[in-house]
């Protein structure tokens, strides 16, 4: 059992509402992320898909920006609208963020990042964290990030999460910058060291509930992003090896219960493809996989009824008894 953190790692295209939905059926305990927003887009659009929902706390509203008093209006508001935390993104490394100036290059103005701390800090009383890099391009040297904690922990920001790579701007695409720098665990150890009292939390790579047992005691949470997408079921591992939960779900409570929010939110006029597609993995490396993709796409398609997903996972219980008998 573990009193620290678990969160969900922010995605754009993938930690929407729908998602987090389906990962809060999984686990109690994770805490939720949305995608990454501008502050320009949380300001001029319908924020609809922002309202927090009860069973979404704890969650993190992830914004990005370099406009100080853009960031304290969307804190502002983000609080009003029931966030837990608000984190600002100083590690993506794609390049439109690049020409807009905010994301992973802004490593480079810790005065900018510190003044949108500032502001928010005066605008809510929610805590601040920051998401980020261990440095940029080739350079190993720590003192970019360094700079950037003293900075902003003296503006206000408590949490700091740390993607354990560089970020290469300008030469890999964002999948690449996810891949390719080399993940260095030891560097993020040796900031935990350096400021005991800021709460550090390790991102990048953790696969395993090895991975998460081996590093959880040095650091004050772990954030995990593709694994749980790649295969939303290994909550129910994380659910029972780390926070006791002895009642965990099945995937056929899970997709009953997911089914009854997709019913819902058609008739509200969503479209069901955007809560079906994240149903994909939830057969991840089982028998039963390569089956199930094909039926969701088909119901996507309009060629299946979607009552048929119940029908499925019957089945595959049933089969297993059988097998197991
Ligand atoms: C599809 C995708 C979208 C992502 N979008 C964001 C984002 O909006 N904000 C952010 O800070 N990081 C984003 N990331 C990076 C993740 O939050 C995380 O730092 C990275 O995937 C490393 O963690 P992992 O190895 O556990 O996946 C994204 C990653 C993926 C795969």
């Amino acid at each position: 059992m573990t009193n620290k953190r678990i969160y969900l790692a922010p995605m754009v295209g993938r930690t929407d509402k729908h998602f987090r939905m389906l990962v809060r059926i999984l686990s109690k305990n994770i805490n939720l992320y949305t995608e990454m927003i501008t502050c320009d887009a949380f300001l001029n659009t319908d924020r609809q898909a922002y309202q927090v929902k009860k069973n979404e706390h704890p969650i993190t509203i992830q914004l990005a920006g370099t406009d100080p008093n853009k960031f304290a209006k969307c804190s502002e508001i983000a609080e009003v609208n029931g966030y837990d935390e608000i984190n600002l993104n100083i590690g993506c490394p794609s390049n439109k963020v690049i020409k807009g100036e905010f994301g992973a290059i802004l490593m480079d103005y810790p005065e900018k990042v510190s003044k949108c701390v500032k502001e928010i800090k005066k605008s809510c009383s929610l805590p601040i964290s920051i998401k980020t890099r261990l440095g940029l391009g080739y350079d190993k040297n720590l003192n970019r990030l360094k700079k950037l904690i003293d900075m902003t922990k003296d503006s206000g920001c408590t949490n700091f999460i740390i993607h354990a790579r560089n970020a290469i701007l300008g030469k890999l695409s964002p999948k690449k910058n996810r891949t390719v720098p080399e993940l260095r665990y030891e560097d993020v150890l040796y900031i935990k060291k350096t400021y005991p009292d800021l709460k550090i939390i390790l991102n990048g790579g953790i696969s395993t509930l090895d991975d998460i047992k081996k590093n959880i005691k040095d650091y004050d949470g772990i954030m995990i992003g593709r694994k749980i997408y790649d295969e939303p079921m290994f909550l129910l591992e994380l659910e029972k090896e780390l926070f006791d939960m002895n009642k965990t779900t099945s995937i056929k409570k899970l997709v009953y219960t997911y089914k009854s929010y997709i019913d819902e939110e058609i008739k509200n006029g969503e479209n069901k493809y955007y809560m079906l597609r994240h149903l994909y993995n939830i057969y991840y490396k089982t028998e039963y996989s390569k089956k199930w993709k094909h039926l969701l796409s088909s119901i996507i398609q309009g060629k299946s009824n979607i009552e048929n997903l119940l029908n499925f996972t019957v089945v595959c219980d049933e089969e297993k008894i059988h097998t197991n008998s």
